[in-house]
């Protein structure tokens, strides 16, 4: 009797996680990028799109003076007519009421002096009081193919990052410009290899997710799953996005996404790309 209750159990809890591991597609999550100014913001929040990515750099408000402050503008820009805070506070008026529909933020930040100066503004949005989903997101290492891009301090960006624990990190490498360069360039043992041992000196102990470019990722299966296996503690998921006029061999992509699964993997690319990977349907 107690054996089949046990064996009941078991049976009834594995299927039930099973279910909701099939509900979870992280590949239908949508995206809307450099939403850094107050026409998109607005056309962003009206739209289907679920989340918003935009860039802050350190800057001026468009016809104003005063000391440089956390803005939305990509470089080389250092001006808008958005400020982080009026951003986050757009957002988070317009969530308000909601449950399900709910606008997720992926912030991207340009340098480290941005993200120091942005601590005050961000934390009442990652101490979970706001319900909507907070991304943290850098380019901490150097990566694939000799990017020129300098990263932001990985230390210091893991140690103030630790302060909104329930802001999810998002911490990439850098990557080089242009897509015909890095047709064969992949993610090397030694990026990862840097990328696990950076999250396990500083203590990581809150969501991560992986931005790894498709092109360089779909040639990079084997060290991708140890990435994810290595961090499988901190809920860890994969990024996948693309640029306009990457060359994406997309039979490889396709086995990334189905190895990893949808469940682990969110995809930010262009339509056509997506459209071409013909993911299974439920
Ligand atoms: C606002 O942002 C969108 C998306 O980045 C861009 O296409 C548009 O040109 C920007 N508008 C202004 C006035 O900067
Ligand atoms: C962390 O990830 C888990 C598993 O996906 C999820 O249930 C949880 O809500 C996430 N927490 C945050 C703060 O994102
Ligand atoms: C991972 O997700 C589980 C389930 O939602 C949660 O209990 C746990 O706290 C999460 N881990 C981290 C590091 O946030
Ligand atoms: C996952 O979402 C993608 C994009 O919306 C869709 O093409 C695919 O059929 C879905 N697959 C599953 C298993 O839900």
């Amino acid at each position: 009797m107690l054996w089949f209750l046990v064996f009941g159990f078991v049976v009834s809890s594995s299927a039930k996680l099973s279910e909701e591991e099939i509900m979870k597609n992280l590949t239908a999550i949508s995206w809307a990028h450099a939403v850094n100014n107050k026409t998109y913001l607005k056309t962003a929040l009206t739209g289907e799109i679920s989340m918003l990515e935009a860039d802050i750099v350190m800057g001026t408000l468009q016809g104003q003076d005063g000391p440089p402050l956390p803005i939305m503008a990509h470089p080389p820009a250092t001006s808008s007519d958005l400020s982080l805070a009026e951003f986050l506070s757009t957002v988070t008026q317009h969530n308000k009421g909601l449950k399900d529909k709910v606008k997720g933020v992926k912030l991207d930040f340009k340098t480290i002096e941005a993200f120091e100066k942005s601590q005050s503004v961000i934390a009442p949005y990652g101490s979970g009081k706001e319900k909507f989903p907070l991304w943290l997101n850098a380019d901490i290492l150097p990566g694939p193919v000799d990017a020129p891009a300098k990263p932001v301090d990985p230390v210091q960006f893991l140690k103030l990052g630790s302060q909104h624990p329930h802001a999810v990190l998002s911490i990439g490498w850098t990557t080089q410009i242009g897509g015909e360069v890095i047709k064969e360039g992949e993610y090397s043992r030694e990026h990862i290899g840097k990328m696990i041992q950076i999250v396990n000196e500083n203590k990581v102990s809150q969501n991560v997710t992986f931005p790894v470019r498709a092109c360089l990722a779909s040639n990079s299966q084997p060290v991708l799953l140890d990435l994810l296996r290595e961090t499988s503690s901190l809920n860890s998921t994969l990024t996948v996005w693309s640029s306009e006029g990457d060359h994406v061999t997309v039979d490889r992509l396709r086995a990334l996404l189905l190895t990893v699964g949808l469940e682990r993997t969110y995809l930010d690319v262009p339509i056509d790309l997506a459209n071409k990977l013909h993911l299974p349907q439920k």
